[in-house]
């Protein structure tokens, strides 16, 4: 191109109020990517983040949890398939599991075709930045509640009390434990304590309460904090 083509096209980019692809948008993208990867890649020299705990298959009472960065897909799931359910639309799980991402999706891949407003100021695009600044609350707010529900409930949750209490004894299909250990009650016969896969209808919730309060037979006496009885009561009573 010589000096005369070049002044008529920068011209032409002025009367249109646009700037050349290369390389006013292209070469600043590249500059910046390079920086970014070097960055991480110095990163990746001197930090050497741990990489957890090595898989134990025999682990029964693991909770698998997501990376961080996906609480938020799981806790959308959690919290919703929960009210789903209290709304009794369990039948029509399909909709809130496949059919809202799959719209989501989709609707992302439509914004461009569907949006050709080429006004650039944020203020005067309200409806696109609505849209914006409801998929940072709602990534936002189902993070932090996955952060909430993975390190605050998962400690106090009845599966880790049966975990550390009882399974030596007692056995929960689905969660495991073992009844290998016979136990001697104190009439003197040698029991195997029960399965309380089923627990919650044979027991009545006071039975079971009282059972954890005042163990019988051969159930040794636990000295349970309260709070551990109250979740483990409901827990149990669920087992049907
Ligand atoms: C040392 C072994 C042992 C441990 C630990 C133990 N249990 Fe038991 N548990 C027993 C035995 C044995 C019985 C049967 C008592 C009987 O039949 O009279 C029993 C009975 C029960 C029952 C009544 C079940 C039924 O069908 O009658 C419940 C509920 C129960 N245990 C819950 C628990 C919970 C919850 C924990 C942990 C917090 C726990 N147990 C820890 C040995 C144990």
């Amino acid at each position: 191109m010589n000096d005369h083509e070049h002044e008529h096209k920068a011209k032409e980019y002025q009367d249109k109020g646009v700037v050349p692809f290369w390389p006013e948008h292209l070469l600043k993208e590249l500059v910046v990517g390079l920086v970014a990867i070097a960055v991480l890649f110095v990163f990746s020299l001197f930090v050497h983040p741990s990489l957890g705990h090595v898989a134990d298959p025999g682990d029964w009472a693991y909770v698998p949890a997501p990376d961080w960065y996906f609480y938020w897909v799981e806790n959308f799931f959690d919290v919703g398939g929960y009210y789903w359910s209290v709304l009794g639309l369990v039948k029509y799980d399909w909709i809130l599991m496949f059919l809202v991402p799959a719209i989501g999706v989709a609707t992302l891949y439509l914004v461009p075709f569907i949006d050709r407003y080429p006004e650039r100021r944020l203020l005067k695009r309200p409806l696109m930045l609505g849209l914006l600044m409801f998929g940072m609350l709602f990534l936002g707010y189902f993070t932090a509640n996955g952060v909430y529900a993975h390190d605050t409930l998962t400690a106090e949750e009845p599966y880790n009390i049966f975990k550390s209490s009882c399974a030596t004894c007692h056995y929960i299909q689905g969660l495991g434990g073992d009844q290998t250990g016979a136990v001697k009650t104190p009439t003197g016969q040698w029991i195997y304590p029960p399965d309380l896969s089923h627990v919650g209808s044979i027991l009545s919730p006071a039975q079971i309460q009282a059972q954890l309060e005042n163990p019988k037979g051969g159930m040794p006496q636990l000295n349970l904090p309260p709070a551990a009885i109250k979740d483990l009561v409901p827990f149990l009573s669920n087992l049907k």
